[in-house]
């Protein structure tokens, strides 16, 4: 049992059995013996409780009109030795059971998790997401615009939640959904025959492209003989027309290639980017699969799907095809659930997404259940992984000060001024070179993770001084205890994990000791809190804390002391702490860094 990466797994399961070999029954007769009914609800407990807490017998207890503690008495009695050996139990209040592990399944812990292949092998063990394909769709701007503040969120909440899954089994694929096809090229490719600027071009294509396009909108406003040739540009592409398609084909080019810029230095890399336009040929079979199996009807010249059962969407149907005969949003978005399914045999499906588009993805998964049931295809399990809006500190959308949205290119290169000056305070020290570095990995870093440390579901106010900080739940603050760890490493020129030295280590002893590992045990439950809700704000938090065990640890026992067997296990303890931060900050998607 002690090898075992979810201690509160193993626990629950040892209950279980507990539960069988204790005969507990139900007192309504006819029952029978009724253990599978109890479920064992292991949790982590609050640190004077002990480790983990069994807080089922209560409710089954109750259910059953007998005495919690009485049962809970039994259970204990009943628990298999290896549990007895490696935990003191105790049962507590009206019938929980408190497991606190003894000194040496802390250290059998911290001895069979010593690589990071060992936490990814332990990760998948539990996961409910072994083995299943997920794909991951996020990110997902649309072309011919920069990327701004507001896509900031998709991008990264879906790195993390790619990260997660891969960690736990699942095999991952990440898929870029750019919008790529809608009206607005009428208007760039008419401005694009016209007013193109080719040495602008030639710098910045994507800004150029924007730029073209405001020319173009302006240019519809203001006349409506541009707004007519406009629209005629619009109708030549969707028709096929070569030129145009080459021109609409340079602005996505330019715009993934702009896109990628962010991408490289948020560590996003894609399997895929199929936007829209991709499902241009495919969304006939929509019309006809959802029209044959009657879930689609015609509306004021629209095809649409009502769905009777629902408070809002009975009246308010999900438009799949416009009424002058167009694709829209949803009618690819189908297509797209579809091709997901049959040719990357999906299991789930995440879409990252802002909360506003929470009834886009109601109707479309309600939708796709349906039809899928109807043509007995398997159902995906589908997530819509949302989040609010990042917001200034007036709780408004932020923006520039002439009410502009922030370029995303800028915001990180300011991430980067900021991070270099609290650099240059900390360790002044250091050669320019080096500071610019670092500032690099902190500056995108503190982005990151102020972002994920939130409760995605909220909105979240972006406050530079809050989050280019030493002081609290930061990037900053965790790359620096990683860092401080690799520096006491530096100073005994030793390795992290050194086998030969880890093998004379001591018994772990003192509490600073014993409270830094009983922290490092419990990677395995925010782990896992983390994935199967799709949360990374969890896994946050448990690093947070880890940390300010780990400064409490450095602060009451001196790790370079004379006697080898308490160095040693000290810098186990180092050890460890370096690895699951490491390791958790980078399924955040972070970089890590040797000293700061
Ligand atoms: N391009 C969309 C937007 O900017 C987001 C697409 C998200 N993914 C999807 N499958 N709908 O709002």
């Amino acid at each position: 049992m002690p090898a075992a990466f979810n201690i509160a797994a193993t626990l629950d399961a040892a209950l279980r059995s507990a539960a069988t070999a204790a005969g507990l029954t139900c007192p309504e007769p006819g029952r029978g013996a009724d253990a599978s009914a109890f479920d064992p609800e292991v949790r982590v407990a609050e640190p004077r409780h002990g480790d983990f807490q069994a807080n089922g017998v209560l409710g089954f207890a109750k259910a059953r009109k007998q005495n919690p503690r009485a049962i809970a008495e039994k259970l204990v009695a009943a628990l298999a030795p290896d549990v007895r050996d490696t935990c003191d139990l105790a049962v507590a209040g009206p019938g929980f059971i408190n497991f606190t592990l003894k000194p040496a399944a802390l250290r059998a812990w911290l001895d069979a998790h010593a690589t990071r292949a060992a936490l990814e092998q332990g990760a998948a063990e539990n996961s409910p997401w072994r083995g299943q394909s997920w794909i991951v769709d996020y990110s997902s701007p649309n072309t011919a615009k920069q990327m701004h503040v507001g896509h900031l969120r998709s991008a990264v909440i879906g790195e993390a939640v790619a990260r997660l899954l891969a960690f736990s089994g699942a095999r991952v694929i990440r898929d870029n959904h750019i919008g790529d096809w809608g009206t607005q090229f009428g208007k760039i490719i008419w401005a694009y025959r016209r007013h193109l600027d080719a040495a602008a071009f030639a710098r910045e294509p994507l800004e150029e492209f924007e730029r073209l396009y405001k020319v173009g909108h302006a240019a519809a406003e203001a006349d409506p003989a541009a707004l007519k040739e406009a629209q005629q540009e619009l109708v030549k592409l969707q028709a096929g027309d070569a030129d145009n398609l080459a021109i609409w084909k340079k602005i996505g080019e330019a715009s993934v290639g702009a896109f990628q810029q962010i991408y490289d230095r948020l560590g996003i890399r894609f399997d895929h980017t199929l936007g829209e336009s991709f499902y241009n040929d495919k969304v006939a079979r929509v019309y006809s699969e959802l029209t044959a199996s009657g879930l689609a009807t015609e509306s004021q010249g629209a095809l649409v799907v009502f769905h009777p059962e629902h408070p809002r969407f009975k009246t308010q149907p999900f438009i799949i095809r416009k009424s002058d005969g167009a694709a829209n949003y949803a009618s690819t978005d189908l297509a797209t659930v579809l091709y997901r399914v049959e040719h990357f045999h999906a299991d789930a499906v995440a879409y990252v997404i802002d909360s506003r588009q929470g009834d886009h993805c109601e109707q479309l998964f309600l939708t796709t259940q349906k039809w899928f049931a109807a043509s007995g295809r398997r159902v995906p399990r589908l997530e819509h992984v949302s989040f609010g809006t990042v917001t200034d500190a007036a709780g408004k959308p932020l923006k520039t000060k002439s009410g502009e949205n922030i370029k995303l290119k800028e915001l990180l290169a300011e991430a980067e001024e900021r991070a270099f000056a609290l650099v240059s305070e900390k360790s002044a020290d250091l050669p320019d070179v080096e500071r610019r570095a670092i500032a690099a990995v902190v500056g995108v870093g503190s982005v990151q993770y102020a972002d994920l440390a939130q409760n995605r579901s909220s909105d979240y106010v972006f406050a530079w001084d809050k989050m280019i900080s030493l002081d609290g739940n930061t990037a900053a603050y965790l790359l620096y205890a990683v860092a401080r760890v690799r520096s006491i490493f530096r100073k005994l020129d030793a390795t992290p994990g050194d086998a030969a030295i880890e093998s004379a280590a001591s018994a772990l002893e003192t509490p600073a000791e014993l409270a830094l590992a009983r922290k490092l045990v419990k990677l395995p439950d925010a782990l896992s809190a983390a994935t199967t809700q799709l949360r990374p704000h969890i896994l946050c938090l448990y690093l947070y804390e880890l940390a300010g065990e780990f400064s409490a640890f450095y602060a009451a026992d001196k790790v370079a002391v004379e006697d080898p067997a308490i160095r040693a296990r000290r810098l186990l303890l180092c050890a460890r702490t370096l690895l699951i931060l490491e390791t958790g900050l980078n399924l955040l998607g972070l970089r890590t860094l040797e000293r700061m």
